[in-house]
């Protein structure tokens, strides 16, 4: 057995002693922390953790292996719920075109955007976008990322979207990163289907979706319910098929208008509802009679220049938030967690408590992972980071943009 022990800890961040599957808005301020702390591991699994005034001595020296954290901060490792990492090729022509005044929608309605991505994944190979997805996964395990939810839908075919997914299934096998697959079919109707968008439909839930559950190529199914994409009548339709299969909702709602997407999420006790930018009031009242998560982007709302979704009224509702990148090539090409934080405390006026409880419990109940990740706590796996010498964790979000990470601990070992 190979044993770890970090040692004089200067704070030990979102420690339990009871485990939680989530944090509720109202209790979100309270962030649990331990000073002046040890933690140990045995081979992936948090065994023991406590201030160094009760250290235990060490009787057993065989394997164990000591990593002084002198000034240093533990937390766990972020968790990040909503990702689309498999793509092939960027899109910053794009990106200029916005500066240059066109929208994401007038992009989109001219065959840019999404539409764009799936013609460039159409010929690139399953080996070249497991690799290309590898490089963006080290990067993001960099950046203190330890789980990661990734959805198709950049192929928009029968074949793109099963080469995509068993592309994700590849990774769960080579990362050290926990992974949860997503199938997102239903990201935009495909320009073969645009005069017959219940043809397209047709094929997610026939031909797609049977292939999906035969091969297990996904925990939870998508659609972006959304103005010009599919409508809230189409998603109900997805989703009821995507139960038949043993797919779980976690969708696209409210990201440039309010539909009815939550309604439908709600409906179908979606595990979380993402983006959430444009949000009326029956919306937050939908979500208050659901246990359904709700998700925000706000390096996707920086990007695009769009609203930042509604933390406060969301957590003053009582409503469990969680905080993820939306890594992909169109709207938010960053899988930054540590900067999702920054804006979420300066953009969102969540305090630096809320945000980390948003970025690591909550986010793992957006991946139903709660049990094993998002906290610092006895049995649970051990993915955590420790800081480089900071003043305390407030530091993270104030000081944007620098990476504050020195050492990256995944399933107990250290990663380089
Ligand atoms: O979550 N909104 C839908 N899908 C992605 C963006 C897709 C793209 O532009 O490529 C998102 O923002
Ligand atoms: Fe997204």
């Amino acid at each position: 057995m190979k044993k770890l022990l970090i040692k004089n800890i200067k704070e030990l961040i979102q420690v339990e002693d009871v485990p939680r599957n989530r944090v509720l808005g109202l209790d979100m301020k309270n962030l649990a922390t331990l000073k002046n702390a040890w933690l140990a591991i045995e081979d992936n699994i948090i065994v023991a953790f406590g201030s160094m005034d009760e250290m235990p001595g060490i009787t057993d020296w065989t394997n164990l292996e000591v990593v002084d954290a002198e000034g240093k901060m533990v937390f766990p490792s972020w968790c990040d719920s909503h990702t689309h990492i498999v793509f092939a090729g960027t899109r910053e022509t794009e990106f200029v075109d916005r500066i240059n005044g066109l929208s994401y929608e007038e992009i989109a309605a001219r065959g840019g955007g999404i539409l764009n991505s799936a013609e460039k994944l159409a010929d690139t190979s399953e080996d070249d976008l497991v690799k290309s997805a590898m490089i963006r996964l080290n990067e993001i395990i960099l950046m203190g990322t330890g789980a990661v939810e990734i959805k198709s839908g950049y192929g928009l075919s029968i074949d793109a979207e099963l080469k995509i997914l068993r592309v994700i299934k590849k990774l769960k096998q080579l990362s050290p990163l926990t992974i949860k697959a997503n199938f997102l079919g239903a990201h935009a109707i495909p320009k073969a289907f645009k005069e017959n968008r219940t043809g397209y439909i047709d094929q997610i839930i026939n031909e797609m979706l049977p292939v999906i559950e035969k091969e297990g190529l996904a925990e939870y199914i998508d659609t972006f319910c959304e103005t010009n994409y599919f409508t809230p009548e189409e998603t109900d339709r997805i989703l009821t098929a995507g139960a038949k299969h043993g797919l779980k909702p976690k969708i696209h709602v409210n990201q440039f208008t309010a539909i009815g997407g939550i309604q439908v999420g709600v409906k179908h006790k979606a595990i979380s509802v993402d983006h959430l930018e444009v949000m009326r009031d029956e919306d937050i009242e939908t979500l208050k009679k659901s246990n359904t998560i709700p998700t925000l982007l706000p390096s996707c709302s920086f990007f695009l220049s769009i609203p930042f979704g509604p933390a406060k009224d969301l957590m003053a509702a009582n409503l469990p938030v969680a905080l993820a990148t939306d890594y992909n090539p169109g709207s938010t090409p960053s899988g930054n967690m540590n900067f999702v934080i920054s804006l979420a405390c300066i953009k969102m006026k969540m305090t630096p408590e809320q945000a980390i409880n948003a970025a690591t419990i909550n986010g793992a109940a957006a991946m139903e992972l709660s049990n094993t990740h998002g906290s610092i706590a006895i049995g649970k796996t051990a993915n955590l980071f420790i800081t480089k010498q900071i003043s305390g964790y407030s530091f993270i979000p104030y000081s944007f943009g620098a990476n504050h990470i020195d050492t990256v601990i995944l399933n107990g070992k250290v990663q380089s």
